[in-house]
């Protein structure tokens, strides 16, 4: 695999920040900037957008599948997963963050920026959460983290999480979003999305609740920066307002969803 070096030191913020990394740092910087197609995408410099016929002939050459979570692929080649730590017994949110979940910057990231530009509660909560299923699987991510927080979390934030995903396929000038070129990556440049993005798109633009999706959209951060001070810490109060955290923990509770959360827990059972 071909590293461009000057984009592996920008996308770790410079000469300046990687000559204050030690060498155990680098290398799991360099592991990160490697680990998935994603990652590649979002710092990629290349002005050549691939068509969706060419982003289609990739998907034979690869040991596993787009979509997939996280915790169920090494996406390096030859890399291995890791095992895991065990999770306690009662597992919470912060338990889920810290031990399956880590480092989820981009959510941290995302949430922070929310914060900082003084969004509502219930809008730096969906920021917070919005990306965390991929953990499970990246496909319709969105449908699938609303589905998985609906039961704890108050209605317009699982609003806000499920429609993100629509939302990004849609530029909105009013507030300032512009159609990512990321997408024009990962999915082409001639791709036309989903006929359920785009009929949840026409039933968000007439809803009362536009908004809130649509400011997860705008509060979406891509950035990898390993000085940045990313912690759930400040989130802590909003957390405790407005996540029912279930006392027998999350998975444990027999909720319609438990089961996604126990397969967050334990991805290395076989069946
Ligand atoms: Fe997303
Ligand atoms: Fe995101």
């Amino acid at each position: 695999m071909e590293i461009k070096r000057e984009n592996l030191i920008a996308t770790l913020g410079g000469e300046e920040s990687v000559a204050r990394l030690d060498s155990e740092a680098k290398a799991d910087a360099l592991e990160d900037f490697l680990s998935n197609e994603l990652d590649k995408a979002l710092t990629s410099t290349d002005p050549h957008f691939p068509t969706v016929a060419e982003v289609e002939q990739k998907i034979p050459t690869r040991h596993f599948r787009m979509g997939v979570g996280n915790l169920f692929v090494a996406q390096a080649p030859g890399a291995k997963v890791k095992l895991l730590p065990p999770m306690p017994a009662n597992p919470t949110l912060y338990d889920f963050f810290e031990l399956r979940f880590a480092p989820a910057n981009h959510v941290l990231q995302s949430a922070a920026l929310a914060m900082k530009n003084g969004m509502p509660e219930e809008i730096i909560l969906a920021c917070l959460l919005h990306d965390t299923a991929q953990a499970l699987l990246k496909a319709d991510h969105g449908y699938w983290a609303a589905q998985m927080y609906t039961p704890y979390v108050p209605e317009k934030t699982a609003f806000a999480i499920k429609y993100h995903q629509a939302l990004r396929f849609f530029a909105d000038p009013a507030y300032g979003y512009v159609y990512p070129d990321l997408y024009r990556r990962l999915f082409g440049e001639d791709y036309v999305p989903l006929p359920h993005i785009r009929a949840d798109y026409e039933m968000l633009k007439k809803h009362s609740w536009y908004e809130a999706p649509r400011l997860v959209t705008v509060n979406d951060y891509y950035s990898f920066d390993p000085d940045a001070k990313v912690s759930i810490d400040p989130f802590r109060e909003i957390i405790g307002r407005h996540f029912k955290q279930p006392k027998e923990g999350l998975g444990n509770d027999n909720s319609p969803v438990a089961h996604m959360w126990r397969t967050i827990a334990r991805p290395d059972m076989a069946l």
